[in-house]
């Protein structure tokens, strides 16, 4: 049985803007839908825990850990230093050049090989169960954070629209929009940013659509208001700010797998094994820790996942 949100911090604020302020409503009317259900949860006998049900917590409250009982980093932490080239190569300006970032309304486009087509509005995603899962994210430049998420499996979402028997993997756009993002005038990256997962992969029951974090609606820097999350691939696979997911017969083409494919490949799954040409893979650095920790194979998620890979030479497909 999976933890349900239990509890959700939202500090009313006078100054939220009316259109944010009706969509956390909504965002909280649909974590209602999940709160008797997580309250028949608690009453059930304990098992144990698997790795990512370890409780999210809020921003003020405890400290979330992971199944390794590592801590999750800070809200600061989490929101100060991204990876978000649509507004910046500089990870702590992000946060600052985001702050205006509209993303109410927002809608998603579910096509391509399914049998029911459908745009969802924000609210309508909102809707499937909203789980907390606390996930390292190891970055392929070497660095690592803890991350209390919240959101829904996205094999709820494609087990809706129907996958047609040809559909093989999914497609991931983000959103195209100059005005809003400087980083979109630069003619050096392929624009929208685009990402792929084989369609097993995104079937995972890890593989989560976020849609906030420390129990708050996602922040602007992390990918506002929906991001893809694969907790045992490099961080560069998990999308923001998506627009668009399309199922596919073909291996799609990614944005990163594009501008240096020998850097950064379909598969990007965390290897300590295979070193990116540039640098070892073999340790990294905890965001707030002094020193290196050793990497781990599928970022320590090996146990759930490493089945999808059996028989695959992974140095081959990185
Ligand atoms: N998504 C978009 N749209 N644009 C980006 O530049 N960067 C990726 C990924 N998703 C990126 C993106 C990279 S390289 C990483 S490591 C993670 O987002 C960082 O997520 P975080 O800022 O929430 O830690």
């Amino acid at each position: 049985m999976e933890r349900k949100l239990r509890h959700i911090a939202i500090p009313s604020s006078e100054i939220t803007p009316k259109s944010l302020y009706l969509s956390r409503r909504d965002w909280l009317k649909a974590m209602g839908i999940v709160s008797a259900a997580a309250l028949l949860a608690a009453c059930l006998p304990q098992r144990e825990p698997t790795p990512v049900e370890t409780g999210a917590g809020t921003r003020s409250g405890h400290v979330p850990t992971d199944e390794l009982g590592d801590p999750a980093n800070t809200f600061d932490e989490i929101t100060n230093y991204n990876n978000y080239y649509e507004f910046s190569t500089d990870k702590r300006a992000v946060n600052r050049l985001s702050a205006n970032f509209k993303s109410t309304p927002w809608a998603v486009e579910v096509g391509g090989l399914v049998h029911k087509p459908k745009t969802y509005a924000l609210e309508d995603l909102l809707k499937f169960e909203q789980v907390e899962r606390v996930y390292r994210l190891r970055c392929v430049e070497g660095w690592s954070m803890v991350i209390p998420w919240m959101g829904f499996e996205l094999n709820k979402l494609l087990k809706e629209v129907e996958p047609m028997a040809s559909a093989r993997y999914v497609r991931f756009v983000a959103l195209l929009d100059p005005e809003q993002f400087p980083g979109q005038r630069s003619p050096f990256y392929p624009w929208p940013y685009t990402e792929g997962l084989r369609l097993d992969e995104a079937m995972h029951r890890l593989t989560l659509i976020a849609t906030g974090l420390y129990g708050e609606l996602l922040p602007n820097p992390n990918g506002a208001p929906l991001r893809l999350v694969v907790p045992w691939k490099y961080g560069f696979k998990s999308i923001k700010a998506i627009v668009r997911i399309e199922l596919t017969e073909e291996q799609p083409a990614t944005l990163w797998n594009t501008v240096a494919p020998h850097e950064y490949g379909f598969y990007a799954n965390v290897n300590p094994e295979v070193d990116h040409p540039r640098w070892s893979q073999r340790t990294e650095r905890r965001i707030g820790e002094i020193g290196r920790r050793p990497t781990l194979l599928f970022n320590g998620y090996g146990d759930e996942v490493a089945g999808l890979y059996a028989g695959m030479d992974l140095r081959v497909n990185y």
